[in-house]
């Protein structure tokens, strides 16, 4: 069973620059959580910060009463055999195969043999589609594969936190959705807590429980997927859907000319709330709340078309759908 993050009054800075400041979330014990942000808001320093790899300059960050930003080596060696990490760059060491990458956390913290350690590498290889690949370098495969080598190295723990960078850039779409869904099934498998670090916007309307928004060197929001889908704050908004109106520039914010620019400017609906995927292996997952749940809860009313099967493609709000693309099954309309 995953355990629960506490992160409070988190604050990090490299010399004189702030990266973020006054972080404060609980990640849930066994739920999947995506952290977003434009590139450069400290996204991958949460996660080396999460893990104990970078020291905050304030806060705290409690795993089973434990600190990691302040307790000592032992306890972090004794915590860090929690997690898996799966790293921006995949962090592989160059000079050793896939295989050897892979057995290397088992080899390093347990007491397996080398046929026991065979069979839990091939298992991970196989489950992100690397079998085949065994005896190739880091140098020799795409950065995709190598992606896809990380994480399994990031599983053969059987982790119950999972703190994973980035894992579908350099993916195609298609591997990105088997990635997705191969999430959503180890979720309901070991109910680890996941933290996803993700630019993919269809990954997070349908993968996690919970969303947060790093920008402008702090949390802007953090919460149930139904409250960040739903939520009209501009810098959510624009985020989560992708759009050029909105606090956020290209070099991170608007001037005071381009926001007064773009005061009149009618903003598109909001895209209906997508249904969760589902675990494809036959196990519920045990923190998944029924679609609809929070926002009756908290009284909102989400975007029209919400929670229905059509809702992945924005069918129903986007007002675009013609009867020939939807009789089409699962086929998207051409916006
Ligand atoms: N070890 C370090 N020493 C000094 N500055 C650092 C260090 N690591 C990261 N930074 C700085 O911290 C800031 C945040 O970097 P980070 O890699 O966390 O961004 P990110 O949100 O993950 O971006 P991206 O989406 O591009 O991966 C950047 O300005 C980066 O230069
Ligand atoms: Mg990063």
């Amino acid at each position: 069973m995953g355990v629960d993050i506490k992160i409070e009054h988190l604050t990090k800075k490299f010399g004189s620059q702030l990266i973020w400041g006054d972080v404060s979330l609980t990640l849930p014990a066994g739920e999947i959580c995506v952290m977003l942000g434009p590139s450069g808001t400290g996204k991958s320093v949460l996660l080396k910060t999460i893990i104990g790899l970078l020291k905050p300059d304030q806060g705290s960050v409690v795993i089973e009463g434990v600190d990691i930003a302040s307790c000592s080596e032992k306890d972090l060696y004794e915590i860090r055999k929690l997690f898996g990490v799966l790293f921006q760059d995949g962090a592989m060491f160059g000079s050793m195969n896939l295989y050897d990458n892979v057995a290397f956390p088992l080899r390093e913290h347990t007491r397996k043999s080398e046929s026991d350690i065979k069979k839990i590498v091939m298992e991970k290889m196989e489950m992100v589609g690397l079998i085949g690949a065994e005896y190739k370098l880091p140098g020799e495969i795409s950065g995709g594969m190598r992606k896809r080598a990380g994480l399994a190295r990031a599983l053969v723990l059987d982790p119950e936190i999972l703190l994973i960078d980035e894992p579908d850039s350099g993916l195609d779409p298609v591997r990105t959705s088997f990635i997705n869904q191969l999430f959503v099934d180890l979720n309901a498998q070991t109910d680890a807590t996941f933290l996803i670090v993700t630019h993919d916007i269809h990954s997070v309307r349908v993968v996690p429980d919970q969303i947060g928004l790093l920008y402008h060197k702090h949390l802007a929001m953090f919460g149930h997927r139904e409250k960040l889908l739903s939520s009209d704050e501009p810098v959510v908004r624009q985020f989560l859907n992708a759009q050029t109106v909105g606090p956020i520039g290209m070099s991170e914010e608007k001037d005071a000319d381009e926001l007064a620019a773009e005061k009149d400017m009618e903003l598109p609906p909001l895209p209906p709330i997508a249904l969760q995927l589902e675990p494809s292996n036959g196990i519920p997952r045990k923190r998944q709340r029924p679609p609809g749940e929070w926002c009756r809860e908290n009284g909102v009313v989400p975007p029209p078309g919400s929670f229905t099967a059509d809702a992945e493609h924005g069918v129903a709000s986007a007002g675009v759908a013609t009867a020939e693309a939807t009789a089409v099954a699962g086929v998207p309309p051409i916006q």
